[in-house]
């Protein structure tokens, strides 16, 4: 399997940990293990007083208890854990997709979505998300004509990352009844869930479709990235089962710790989406004012759901040179939409961190320092 560069996480691997302006992360901010132990009482001794032995290749039945209760329809025995959210992308593709497959990906999209798809061999048809007047939408009824007798896989990432878009549960079930019409399955990369910005939580697609795949992560939502925990829930046993066989040769099992802890977190998941919502839409008033400011400079998506936003920037400059110069003089990190492989001048914004005002302030500086030609 030949694999592409991975763009974002090689841009990221020269600047996320050197450049002081953190603008475009896509996790919330994170919490130390002090203060996520203080939320459960006794919490610290039973840390101090576990083993640092295997734990189940599936991942500890406590863990996958405490996953299993944030769905409607699912158990324990519908879980695998992972490390992290890529972990279980890779593997998936792996188990699911022969090279005579055809996906539909939803597209921009977090690149591991297709690209993986696309070293195994398959085809890939891009379904893309679209600029309106009032931000991002989807049309539902062009899914349909994107399948073709041998697709296999509709892959979708909502919330999506970069656009901050979100399906509606109607649109959700639609997209559901069309792949069950063609007998099709729905993997959806469901990170950003618990961040709608609208107030109405969506459900996951593994509780509304017999044959759709959710993933889940407490990097993104819970600002829990290092604790390196994602998982899969679907009713699809076999594919439960292939995953499980996959990851002995991928990671065996995840850290105990990294269990524990996430055990402790999920056991007070809404406290923390709501601190981490709080948050986001307190960025998101700065942000209304900044881009109000300079409506003449940008085109402002405000984020439907996730604590990322992608908005254009009307200057002749290419984004790619745009955003690198920005990094390299004002030390202020953006995103450009070259690294999504998406035609236009946009660039992702995070919300999710408490330096945002200041990240922010540092990038209005900037471009205030700068002869910019609006076009
Ligand atoms: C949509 C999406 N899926 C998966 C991942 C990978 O997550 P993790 O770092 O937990 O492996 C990311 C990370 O940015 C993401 O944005």
């Amino acid at each position: 399997m030949k694999l592409n560069d991975f763009k974002l996480e090689v841009f990221f691997g020269k600047h996320e940990f050197t450049a002081p302006y953190l603008l475009t992360q896509s996790d919330c901010e994170s919490m130390t293990v002090k203060e996520l132990l203080a939320l459960e009482p006794g919490s610290m001794d039973t840390l101090l007083g576990s083993r640092l032995g295997y734990t189940e290749v599936t991942g500890s039945p406590e863990l996958r208890n405490e996953i299993a209760k944030l769905y409607s329809n699912m158990d324990k025995e519908n879980i695998i854990v992972h490390v992290g959210a890529q972990e279980p992308i890779f593997n998936f593709m792996n188990v699911f997709l022969n090279k005579a497959d055809h996906v539909i990906s939803q597209f921009p999209v977090y690149q591991s979505l297709f690209e993986v798809a696309r070293a195994i061999g398959c085809e890939v048809t891009k379904w893309t998300i679209k600029q309106g007047d009032q931000g991002w939408f989807m049309d539902i009824d062009e899914l349909e004509s994107h399948i073709k007798p041998n697709t296999k896989l509709i892959c979708l990432n909502n919330p999506n990352n970069p656009t901050g878009f979100i399906f509606s549960e109607a649109e959700m079930r639609k997209i559901a009844e069309i792949a069950r019409k063609h007998n099709i399955y729905i993997f959806c990369d469901e990170v950003y869930k618990g961040l709608e910005l609208d107030g109405i939580k969506r459900p996951w697609f593994s509780d509304i479709y017999e044959k759709g795949v959710s993933l889940g992560v407490m990097s993104k939502a819970y600002g829990l990235a290092g604790l390196r925990i994602g998982w899969i829930a679907t009713s699809d046993h076999e594919i439960l089962t292939e995953m499980t066989k996959m990851k002995h040769y991928t990671s065996i099992c995840s850290s105990s710790t990294s269990e524990l802890l996430s055990v402790v977190a999920l056991k007070h998941s809404n406290e923390i989406l709501t601190k981490n919502l709080a948050l986001i839409e307190k960025n998101l008033e700065i942000a209304d004012a900044f881009f109000k400011k300079y409506s003449n400079l940008f085109i402002y998506n405000r984020p439907q759901a996730g604590p990322i936003g992608f908005h254009k920037i009307n200057i002749e400059m290419p984004i790619k040179d745009f955003v690198d110069k920005l990094v390299e003089e004002s030390g202020v990190l953006l995103l450009g939409s070259n690294i999504y492989d998406f035609d236009g001048q946009y660039f992702r914004m995070g919300y999710g961190r408490s330096g945002f005002e200041a990240s922010l302030k540092h990038f209005e500086d900037y471009l205030l320092s700068l002869d910019l030609k609006v076009v």
